[in-house]
């Protein structure tokens, strides 16, 4: 009845049909109840499209607090509330009026109001996305409320960088609760007390497609995206199934959910976390959570410790009690640091956020950062790794321990406790432990007995788990909820890394150090010998991002490719292994003091690697560019044959690395100029290192060696002397020297003295020609290594060098002359015109130090 006489008597254009009000705007002043509405359940706002969205003021569950709210109908989903965190009573009213909307109890009371407009509104509109706006008499806008986020975005709302969800308490107290998903520039991340949980970036779902600064995070028909450059660049991906609606919320319990709607139907099409695990406080404060394979996480107390109560807030030390953070400015507790102690939480311990924080302190021992955690009253716990001697302490609250599922790490967690805690101290943790009857102390050290044995077994039987998975070949040994959404095709063997302790003898025996960490010898259970990569210049990386291009390099086969036999990715660690070859690297076979490489075996090398390259650009699926050739990328195996190592490894680096890579993969005396210059990367700049190599396979010696050319001289009548390319003190840059000898048609110089003539003038001018096209600064000019391999075996004709090409040898040549003279006089053994070339990633040897095709565009530019 009251319904009835308020709408007749303000006459708006809202009609009645059959009982429901339908109307998407209303002008000022209006008032509005929830007994008012109370036949539309309090809704008195409905959107166009046949009402996808109401505004009400509504009472979630049926309980007594009231909320002005946008609710998507089908669902009875909230999407957005104005007075969260300060509900009204039934009696309470929403008020329209030029200054916008106001929200007060029955009393009076303000609750809630729109922040002053600049000008008087017109109207109360709420769009067909769901978004509320105050309009002006120009029908432009003067507050919305997509602009004001609470823990929902749907389609067509941005969520800015710098914005943020807020979870609710319960989905019935829509007060601001303790999880966020906050918009970083790089990154959507998850937070609970500012400590990250989860991150997009690391999702398996997720992809990175740029490095671009993130604007705004926005879900569409197809997907979820971070945007940049005003929404024309995506930064990260998630691809979803293509559906008209969909909405994203951070529930109550932390996770952050999309759902897809076709009609009236909801379907959950997305969750983040998925491992329940990472939730912060799935088992409550240090409570052990341990992943399930089906029925999700469950929960017990670490040893140690025991439940707070039967519903499992959390546990509590048995025998100590728990110091609150920064207690020591609390009243009546002025705690003497001998007091504190630390319980230990056995092995194989995690904490949902470590993977996402630095530690407080690198390299240090337990004592070190038991002491940091001692004199820092915000931190209540630490891990430890025993490997690293990182530190890292958590601050201001404590959630649940994660059980890890494999013994990768040597982390070491410790709970910071209180020992014989005076009983006036209050400690709201272990408040209800007092109610704990006596009987359950004097168990208590037998249920501890207990549970280490069914741990123990629980560990046992995990253990027998994950090795089945290892020799079915299955895709993950990662934390068991990952288990469905992780099944990457064409991934090879997953090996464990006990199994490559064992194999490696403890990774005793190191035979080569690259880009990427050391390789260790190790011999498999079947005998086979491999080489293991132990990468260490990765960051910490998503594992499926890892696995996915490891399946790419494991897919690739050719016999000119070292064959990638398997990995291991566990935590942190990440391994790759590899077949063993048995003579080594082409450097150490070629410039060491072995045995002379005969022409023979040099030309098959050649050839060998060019088929290699060739197939990575053109063989595979993707094309896959090395970006580091060189004779120590080059293996040897029986009768020489050359297998390229290291292949598809750039792209595992880290976004942070990827900028780092852009300049600086690659190792100087290979690289081709344009690694200097602002133009693109592609498969023509492998062709220069090729280039190069083969100008080294020809010479027996690096190019940048500073070797004197004495046998050059002696092989020539004129003498070294008069080339352009030599000091007067005899060095010499070979590539240059290489130019001016096939000017002059005089090959036979070039060779390496070493082989005492047991090759032909047409053998080596065939080499020499085809490494000068390789190495032209014109990328374009650059044969493909299709042709490369046709010029090497001779299906296509020899293509002539472009000497206007080549020109900028003679520069690097003089620059290289220079500062050898430099070094010879200063006695430096690593002369570098350009200091802020790091060579973090490089390998250098003593005799390639002096390199200058690393040079800056200026100074190429200079001299043409
Ligand atoms: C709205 O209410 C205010 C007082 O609250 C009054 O001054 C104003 O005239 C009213 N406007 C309309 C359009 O009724
Ligand atoms: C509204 O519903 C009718 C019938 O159910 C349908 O034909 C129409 O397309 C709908 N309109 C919108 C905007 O959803
Ligand atoms: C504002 O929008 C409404 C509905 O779309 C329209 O009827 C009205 O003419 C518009 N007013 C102005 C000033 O554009
Ligand atoms: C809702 O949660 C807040 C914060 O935890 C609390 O203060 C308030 O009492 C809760 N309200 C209800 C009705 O439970
Ligand atoms: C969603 O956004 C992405 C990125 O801008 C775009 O490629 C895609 O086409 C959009 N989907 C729809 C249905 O508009
Ligand atoms: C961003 O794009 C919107 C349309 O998508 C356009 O109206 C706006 O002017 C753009 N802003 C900038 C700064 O380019
Ligand atoms: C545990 O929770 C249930 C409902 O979730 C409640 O009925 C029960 O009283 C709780 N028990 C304790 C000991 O808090
Ligand atoms: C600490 O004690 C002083 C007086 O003894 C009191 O005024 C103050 O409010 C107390 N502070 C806290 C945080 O309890
Ligand atoms: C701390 O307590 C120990 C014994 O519990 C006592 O010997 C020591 O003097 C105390 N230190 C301080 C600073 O109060
Ligand atoms: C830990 O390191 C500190 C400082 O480096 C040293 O003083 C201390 O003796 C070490 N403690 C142990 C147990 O090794
Ligand atoms: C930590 O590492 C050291 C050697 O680095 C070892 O002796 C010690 O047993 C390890 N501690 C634990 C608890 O694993």
């Amino acid at each position: 009845m009251r319904t009835f006489l308020f709408c007749t008597s303000f006459l708006f254009y809202a009609a009645f049909v059959s009982g429901s009000l339908f109307s998407e705007s209303i002008s000022p002043n209006f008032t509005a109840s929830y007994y008012q509405f109370i036949d539309n359940k309090g809704a008195f706002l409905l959107s166009r499209n046949n009402g996808t969205f109401e505004v009400a003021i509504f009472n979630p569950g049926g309980q007594t607090n009231f909320y002005l709210c946008v609710i998507h109908v089908a669902s009875g989903t909230i999407i957005w509330s104005a007075n969260a965190d300060a509900p009204i009573s039934s009696s309470g009213k929403m008020d329209l009026t030029v200054h916008g909307i106001s929200i007060a109890d029955e009393d009076g009371s303000l609750k809630w109001s729109t922040p002053p407009l600049r000008s008087p509104v017109h109207a109360l509109h709420l769009t067909e996305m769901g978004n509320l706006v105050l309009l002006d008499q120009f029908n432009g806008s003067l507050w919305e409320s997509f602009h004001f986020p609470t823990d929902t975005i749907v389609i067509g709302q941005r969520l800015p960088e710098g914005a943020m969800l807020s979870s609710a308490v319960s989905t019935n107290n829509l007060s601001t609760g303790d999880y966020r998903l906050a918009i970083t520039d790089s990154d959507a991340i998850l937070q609970w007390k500012g400590q990250a949980y989860w991150k997009l970036s690391m999702d398996d779902r997720a992809y990175t497609n740029a490095n671009y600064v993130v604007e705004y995070m926005a879900i569409n028909r197809t997907g979820l995206f971070l945007f940049s450059h005003n929404g024309s660049a995506v930064v990260i991906q998630m691809s979803l199934s293509p559906s008209d609606f969909r909405i994203a919320q951070l529930d109550a319990s932390g996770h952050f959910i999309i759902r897809r709607f076709s009609g009236s139907d909801g379907e959950q099409e997305f969750v983040g976390p998925i491992n329940g695990c990472q939730i912060p406080l799935v088992c409550g404060r240090i409570g052990l959570c341990v992943a399930a394979q089906s029925n999700g996480p469950t929960c017990s107390c670490p040893q140690g410790f025991h439940e707070v109560s039967q519903n499992s807030s959390g546990c509590v030390p048995s025998g100590s009690s728990l110091p609150l953070a920064c207690y020591s400015t609390k009243n009546g507790s002025q705690l003497n640091s001998s007091a504190l102690s630390y319980s230990m939480l056995g092995f194989g311990m995690d904490y949902f956020a470590i993977d996402f924080s630095e530690p407080v302190r690198y390299g240090v021992n337990l004592s070190v950062c038991q002491e940091f955690c001692t004199s820092d009253c915000s931190c209540l716990a630490i891990f430890y790794d025993n490997s690293s001697g990182s530190c890292y302490a958590l601050e201001n609250d404590l959630g649940s321990i994660i059980s890890s599922t494999t013994y990768e790490d040597d982390m070491l967690g410790y709970i910071k406790v209180i020992v014989g805690a005076p009983s006036d101290v209050h400690n709201t943790y272990s408040s209800q432990s007092q109610q704990f009857p006596v009987i359950a102390l004097v168990l208590l050290p037998f249920t501890g007995l207990l549970l280490m044995v069914v741990l123990g077994f629980l560990w046992w039987r995990r253990r027998k788990v994950s090795n089945r998975e290892i020799k079915l070949g299955h895709a993950s040994s990662l934390s068991s909820g990952d288990l469905d959404s992780f099944y990457i095709p064409g991934l090879p063997q997953r090996f464990d890394l006990e199994e490559l302790e064992v194999a490696t003898d403890n990774f005793k025996t190191q035979i080569g150090s690259g880009g990427f960490g050391a390789v260790y010898k190790g011999t498999l259970p079947d005998k086979s010998v491999v080489a293991v990569k132990k990468i260490t210049s990765l960051g910490v990386q998503g594992k499926k991002e890892f696995c996915t291009e490891i399946a790419v390099i494991g897919s690739i086969h050719h016999v000119n490719l070292v064959k990638l036999r398997g990995f291991c990715a566990q935590g942190r660690q990440r391994l790759l292994v590899y077949e063993y070859m048995n003579r080594g690297s082409l450097d150490k076979t070629l410039f060491g003091s072995g045995p002379v490489l005969e022409w023979q075996e040099r030309f098959e090398i050649a050839l060998g690697t060019a088929r290699g390259l060739a197939y990575l650009h053109t063989g595979c699926e993707q094309k896959i560019i090395h970006c580091d050739v060189k004779p120590e990328n080059i293996l040897l195996h029986d009768q020489f044959q050359a297998k390229i190592s290291d292949f598809g490894l750039s792209k595992l680096l880290s976004p942070e690395q990827s900028s780092l890579f852009t300049t600086m993969r690659g190792t100087r005396g290979y690289l081709a100029p344009e690694w200097l210059t602002n133009s693109a990367i592609s498969e023509k700049t492998d062709v220069y290192s090729f280039g190069m190599v083969l100008l080294e396979l020809v010479s027996g010696r690096k190019n940048c060696s500073t070797r004197t050319q004495s046998h050059s001289m002696d092989n020539s009548n004129s003498g070294g002397g008069q080339s352009t390319s030599s000091s007067g003190s005899g060095v010499v840059y070979f590539p240059l020297l290489a130019l001016d000898m096939h000017e002059q048609g005089r090959y036979m110089e070039l060779a390496d003295p070493r082989l005492e003539g047991r090759v032909t003038s047409e053998e080596v001018e065939k080499l020499v020609r085809v490494a000068l096209c390789c190495v032209h600064e014109e990328p374009s000019w650059r044969p493909n290594m299709v042709n490369v391999v046709g010029m090497l075996e001779g299906s296509i004709p020899l293509g002539q060098p472009r000497v206007e090409s080549l020109n900028f040898l003679r520069f690097y040549g003089r620059r290289f002359a220079e500062a050898s003279m430099i070094k010879e006089e200063n006695g430096q053994s690593d002369f570098m015109l350009f200091p802020q070339a790091n060579d973090s990633t490089t390998t250098t040897t003593s005799e390639s130090h002096v390199c200058f095709s690393y040079i800056s565009s200026q100074q190429i530019s200079g001299p043409r």
